[in-house]
């Protein structure tokens, strides 16, 4: 069985998706890490950001492995660099990129096959898992976003203020919804849940009750 969450940046998908596929027991792939881990690529071989072939590349003979809260890239833990703003700032240019996409779509079809899994991004209820049994649209308004995001910033020792957290996921928000591939939109047959106010265990809650709806569908 597939599970598909989608939903905007800071909507608290990660660690929830995470907690939902370890109740359900199923393997857990989180794509965003996956974009970020060649943006990280990027900075490291000092591409040359306008020369989109040059990412293209570098995605093409990546070897990334991601197991349970881990992300491994060539072998080395990078979990928490991918997380830095620096990262962050440009992971735009691995997620506009037609032939990064291609390449990370590839390795997400492969990762879920033959198993079942929660798979958390943008698209993967759209474009990558079309046919996935079950799909969520997990969001909150941009203010309890960002509020969320500069908590979870703090807790890893960066220190960023509230609005330059909102004012740089609003432009996230934009690129996310304008990107000509794999654009972050909601699936026809998603359900959608609004976080606002809602605890992490009342919204884990929420999704288990959606998820066994959907397995006896
Ligand atoms: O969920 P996140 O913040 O870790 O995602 C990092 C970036 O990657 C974000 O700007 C959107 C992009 N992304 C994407 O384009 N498609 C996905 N399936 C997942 C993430």
């Amino acid at each position: 069985m597939i599970v598909t969450i989608d939903g905007p940046a800071g909507a608290g998908k990660s660690s929830i998706s995470r907690r939902l596929a370890d109740s359900l027991g199923f393997s857990f792939l989180d794509t965003g890490a996956m974009y970020r881990v060649i943006a990280l690529q990027g900075l490291r071989a000092k591409v040359d950001w306008a020369d989109e072939q040059q990412l293209v590349k570098l995605a093409r003979s990546a070897k990334i492995r991601l197991a349970d809260s881990m992300v491994e890239l060539d072998g080395e833990d990078v979990s928490q660099e991918i997380r830095t703003q620096r990262v962050t700032e440009v992971t735009r240019y691995a997620a506009n990129n037609v032939g990064v996409r291609e390449e990370l779509v590839r390795m997400q079809r492969e990762f879920a096959s033959g198993q079942d899994i929660v798979t958390e991004g943008r698209d993967q209820g759209t474009l990558v898992f079309p046919n996935a049994q079950c799909k969520i649209f997990l969001t909150a308004s941009p203010e309890e976003r960002a509020r969320r995001r500069v908590h979870d910033l703090a807790s890893r020792g960066e220190s960023v203020p509230f609005e330059d957290v909102l004012q740089q996921q609003t432009k996230r928000d934009h690129e996310d919804s304008q990107r000509e591939v794999g654009p972050l939109l909601k699936a026809e047959d998603a359900i959608e849940v609004l976080t606002d106010g809602m605890s992490e265990a009342e919204v884990l809650e929420k999704l288990i009750e959606i998820v066994g709806r959907c397995q006896n569908a």
